[in-house]
């Protein structure tokens, strides 16, 4: 064959093998690229944030009681609540700071004003803005000026941070429709030691009573550990009073 017939045969050969190797390079170089994007950029956010400990409720609760006042206010309830002693083990004494949290008519208000007297204070949280009133009118009659009525809302009682020593929720966590944010944002409210004491009555939720088992899993959810459990409040073996301390394992 001539030389120029085989130059230009082999220079169609060596176009063609260029070409193939260039497109096999290139197929190549396509394929490797979400490989490169993905190791030399930023990488792709987590595909979704692990979910935050649940903190809404699935469970019944009771509707808020709007009623009469005076139906808190009955003559021997001291006496069968044994609420002297419900204060001593919550560490209430002269000097400390107190909440009571669904007061009500300010029947337990009252009584914890009384006993940490005017170097202490007691926050009386309520939803109810009549109830608010009717506290304030109460502590001006009745010459507590520790007391400190305070406007809640549903899920946060709105206290200053690391403000109080002890809490008390007496006959309300059945109606607290989001408790484990109440709690969290309650735990903030208190001071180192502080102690939470809780007194209900076993229950639906929805019956004007929570089963116990309920209160606690739903207290440890908020980062609260339960220390102390009595019964004498009422030895029905259906009334329970709680005590629980912030978990200190617990930082959020
Ligand atoms: C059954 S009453 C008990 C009143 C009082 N603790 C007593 O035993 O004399 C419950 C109260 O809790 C209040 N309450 C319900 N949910 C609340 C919440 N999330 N925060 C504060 N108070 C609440 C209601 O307005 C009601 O006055």
């Amino acid at each position: 064959m001539p030389r120029a017939h085989l130059s230009f045969g082999l220079r169609v050969l060596l176009l063609l093998v260029t070409a193939a190797t260039t497109t096999l390079i290139g197929c190549s170089a396509v394929s490797q690229q979400p490989q490169r994007a993905s190791s030399s950029q930023t990488p792709p956010p987590p595909a979704a944030a692990p979910q935050s400990i649940k903190d809404t409720l699935d469970r019944p609760t009771s509707d808020p009681y709007t009623g009469e006042l005076s139906i808190f206010e009955y003559a021997d309830r001291d006496r069968k609540l044994q609420i002297e002693r419900v204060m001593d083990l919550l560490g209430i004494k002269a000097g400390t700071a107190v909440a009571d949290i669904g007061a009500g008519s300010g029947w337990f208000t009252a009584r914890a004003a009384r006993r940490v007297g005017p170097g202490g204070s007691v926050y009386a949280v309520e939803i109810n803005p009549q109830y608010v009133k009717h506290i304030e009118a109460r502590a001006a009659k009745e010459k507590l000026s520790n007391v400190r009525a305070v406007l809640g809302r549903e899920d946060d009682p709105q206290l200053p941070p690391q403000s109080v020593d002890a809490v008390l929720m007496l006959k309300t966590y059945h109606e607290i429709e989001q408790p484990i944010r109440v709690l969290t944002n309650l735990r903030r409210s208190m001071r180192a030691g502080a102690r939470l004491g809780i007194i209900d009555r076993n229950g639906k939720g929805d019956d004007h009573g929570v089963d116990r088992a309920a209160v606690v899993r739903e207290a440890e959810q908020a980062g609260f550990a339960l220390v102390e459990e009595h019964d004498f409040v009422k030895p029905d073996g259906m009334d329970y009073f709680l005590v629980f301390q912030a978990d200190t394992k617990v930082t959020s």
